[in-house]
């Protein structure tokens, strides 16, 4: 009982946490490290189901409260969404759910929160009714998003965004690259099945294949000698889209952790690739990357907007700016994205991307190609962003995507979160003589 409880308690401060600003991947390993092995999986669902569903978790339990709890009870107040979740989505039987809840507040030291919150839990389960009505009555309640960022998606793609909405609160597959410089992808697939692994084969990436259940790194085939990756099949677009030759010289100018940067050495084992990334502890998680799976590129920590502090004055063939934003395409892997993201940032980190865009722009060869991509859905980010430069710019053309994948924007191809990741993807040619 007593652990069973520490997991609800360790999930109530990973949510605090995240409410108070942090990010899901830094907290929640820290709380992992506190519990017994077999309680992490428990641990993990319990956070990530609890933001994923957060707004209307909390609408609903405004609606069960008939006051609001203080400020300062903000770990109680998220340890009730964590017992509200556990009640409707999960399979854990209604009486756990509520008995390893309530139990909570006495290892908390707030003994007098024992009858609060077995009251609404309670209340919740004979109401249930109620909530699912309160769940259609306003956006933020259906779609568990906050009202600017479901207000942003609705205006930019409108046909679309309760099915976005949707797949945003899925879990997401894993899917895994297959190193084609080792086996084809469909040797992979049998021996996956062979070991009583189900999965099929991506119909987006040529590498890809999507497990049936995902599973501990580890126990995959040949994952510690660099045979598979684990990366979403969209973000596996990126290596098929470059029209990449032997020998040609490369910039992937945002690299970290390194999954685009590990696919184009594996898929272009001749090429001299530049690996840039702004924050050297994340450069690390490349070079990891590179070891794992036996490849090499040059690894520089720098900033993409002041190529005069890194760049050794050789132009490039091709460019790869996998730009940093706003992860609204992720945020079925990332849904502390719906509560650390500000709409703000959008025009912020649309700003970043353009003077990177323009910036990295002059290191390309004539005749060379750049590929913009981002795991964003905001045109602001994507379409809009290469409509802007292709105004300013007399020598960049837009170029074919090759494929059958995403929505043509006219400025490029944006993926929907779907059975992959929302991404946007643009190729630019640098055109020659001008
Ligand atoms: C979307 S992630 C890149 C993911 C990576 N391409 C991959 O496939 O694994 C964006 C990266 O941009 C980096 N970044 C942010 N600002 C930067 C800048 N001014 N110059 C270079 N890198 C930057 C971040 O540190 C982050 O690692």
């Amino acid at each position: 009982m007593a652990k069973q409880s520490s997991v609800r308690l360790a999930a109530a401060k990973v949510v605090s946490r995240v409410v108070a600003g942090e990010s899901l991947s830094q907290v929640l390993p820290e709380y992992q490290e506190g519990l017994r092995q077999k309680d992490q999986p428990l641990l993990a669902e319990l956070s990530y189901g609890t933001l994923r569903y957060y707004f209307r978790l909390d609408r609903w339990l405004s609606t069960l409260m008939d006051k609001p709890l203080k400020a300062k009870e903000q770990t109680l107040h998220s340890l009730i969404l964590v017992g509200l979740y556990q009640l409707f989505y999960t399979r854990i039987p209604a009486h756990a759910a509520i008995g390893e809840t309530v139990q909570v507040t006495r290892t908390m030291g707030k003994a007098w929160g024992r009858g609060l919150v077995n009251g609404v839990l309670r209340s919740a389960q004979r109401q249930e009714e109620m909530l699912n009505a309160l769940s259609e009555s306003d956006d933020i309640c259906l779609t568990a998003h906050p009202q600017w960022l479901i207000g942003k998606i609705r205006q930019a793609w409108p046909d679309h965004w309760q099915a976005i909405a949707r797949a945003n609160n899925q879990s997401p597959p894993m899917t895994l690259r297959v190193n084609e410089q080792h086996i084809k992808r469909d040797r992979y697939l049998k021996k996956l099945l062979d070991d009583c692994i189900q999965a099929s084969s991506s119909l987006v990436s040529p590498q890809g294949i999507t497990l049936t259940r995902a599973l501990p790194v580890a126990q995959l085939p040949g994952f510690s000698d660099g045979v598979v990756s684990v990366q979403d099949e969209s973000a596996q677009l990126s290596g098929n889209l470059l029209p990449v030759k032997e020998g040609d010289r490369i910039l992937d100018a945002c690299c970290a952790p390194g999954g685009k940067t590990c696919q184009l050495l594996e898929m272009f084992p001749g090429i001299k690739l530049d690996a840039l990334d702004i924050d050297e502890k994340r450069l690390a998680r490349v070079q990891e990357n590179l070891d794992r799976i036996g490849l090499k590129a040059r690894l520089i920590t720098g900033d993409g907007t002041q190529p005069e502090l890194w760049w050794d004055g050789q132009h490039y063939d091709h460019i790869l700016l996998d730009a940093p934003c706003s992860a609204t395409g992720v945020i079925r892997r990332h849904p502390d994205i719906k509560l650390l993201r500000k709409p703000e940032d959008i025009d912020t980190l649309a700003e970043l991307q353009g003077t990177m865009l323009n910036t990295l722009w002059s290191l390309l060869k004539p005749g060379g190609t750049l590929l913009y991509a981002t795991c964003s859905i905001m045109p602001a980010e994507n379409s809009k962003q290469i409509a802007a430069f292709l105004e300013q710019r007399e020598n960049a053309e837009l170029q074919a995507l090759p494929g059958e994948w995403g929505l043509d924007t006219g400025f490029g191809r944006q993926v929907l979160p779907g059975s992959g990741d929302g991404f946007f993807y643009s190729l630019l040619k640098k055109v020659k003589n001008l």
